[in-house]
């Protein structure tokens, strides 16, 4: 019910309009979207630089069936990667991009992947270029398969291109065992996604024992963990599974969304953490919030709960 309600919100125009021009709203999605445009995105990237904090870019739009669109957003990740550079922030992937294959055109029928494939190489040779790095996010269990296949395809030529794995799916251990060589960055997140019984643990208690033996697996391994989550459980128990396997600070990162448990972020990074902001802008800000909402009622509660932390 709220999930159709919220999904007819997302696509109904003049309630977006309304929404999107009400100061109030503004203001909310001010704390979790950098902003509409690049220079945006470079602006809030700077200041948690500046806080010690780096970075990942996300520009918003998904589940592209337009191939303009798709080469649109890949041209707005190249535009971004070159005012990233000028504004010095590259460096060492101080600040990274991630991206969405659906964004890039997976999804357009029997070319989608090809097509995908070739804006992300262009988008990774740019990253190159500029001294960064790319994370790809991982979306719904269907595209599971070929994201890890695109992501196999770009390491051939660039072996830090990061990939997102989540703990909610039962494949995860395994893949995480696939993942944890050397070199390898993954990202580990619990799931965001409504997924059937088929694939995916549905309590909660499951999600968060499945991703500490992730956890273990890739903090063991070779590879560099990047984790994901605000959950402080799961921050404590990264701690101690980290001494554990004698990882020095720099050897994995902690990693949290814009505007969720910003203090927590800061005293991360100040305790001698890597602690790295995933940060989405552009105008498809709306859908984004709305959409990932109705992919999982739980997330509403999960961004009104962000708006009442510090
Ligand atoms: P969860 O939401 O279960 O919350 C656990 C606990 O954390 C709470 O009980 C509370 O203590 C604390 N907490 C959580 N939210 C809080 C809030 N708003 N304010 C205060 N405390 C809060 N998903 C995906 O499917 N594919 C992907 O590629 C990515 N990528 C990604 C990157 C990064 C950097 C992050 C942080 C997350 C993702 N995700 C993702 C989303 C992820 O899968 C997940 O949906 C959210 O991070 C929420 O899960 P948590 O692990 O934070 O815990």
């Amino acid at each position: 019910m709220l999930r159709q309600t919220l999904l007819g919100m997302s696509r109904n125009d003049q309630l977006r309009q309304i929404i999107e021009q009400a100061p109030v709203s503004r203001d909310v999605v001010k704390r979790f979207v950098a902003g509409d445009q690049t220079p945006d995105a470079v602006r809030v990237a700077g200041e948690l630089v500046e806080t010690r904090r780096r970075v990942t870019i996300d520009y918003l739009g998904e589940d592209t069936l337009d191939p303009e669109q798709a080469a649109a957003t890949t041209d707005a990740y190249l535009q971004l990667l070159g005012a990233l550079a000028e504004a010095g922030l590259t460096v060492d992937g101080t600040v990274e991009v991630s991206l969405k294959l659906s964004a890039l055109g997976q999804a357009l029928g029997r070319d989608g992947h090809r097509i995908a494939l070739y804006h992300a190489r262009s988008i990774c040779q740019t990253a190159a270029n500029v001294g960064t790095t790319v994370t790809v996010d991982m979306e719904d269990h269907t595209t599971t398969d070929l994201t890890l296949a695109t992501v196999r395809e770009l390491r051939q030529d660039w072996p830090w291109v990061g990939v997102a794995l989540q703990s909610y799916l039962y494949r995860t251990e395994e893949d995480c065992r696939d993942l944890a060589h050397e070199g390898s960055r993954v990202r580990l997140c619990k799931g965001a996604y409504k997924e059937p019984e088929s694939v995916a643990f549905q309590d909660a208690g499951d999600v968060d024992r499945a991703y500490v033996r992730c956890l273990k697996v890739l903090l063991q391994g070779q590879g560099y963990p990047m984790v994901a989550t605000h959950d402080p459980r799961l921050i404590e128990i990264t701690s101690v599974l980290a001494a554990k396997a004698q990882r020095s600070p720099d050897s994995f990162e902690l990693q949290m969304l814009l505007g969720i448990r910003p203090d927590e972020q800061l005293r991360l990074a100040g305790s001698g953490a890597q602690m790295r902001v995933y940060l989405p802008y552009g105008q498809d800000w709306y859908g984004y919030l709305v959409r990932r909402m109705a992919e999982r009622p739980a997330n509403l509660s999960f961004f009104l709960r962000g708006l009442a932390t510090r």
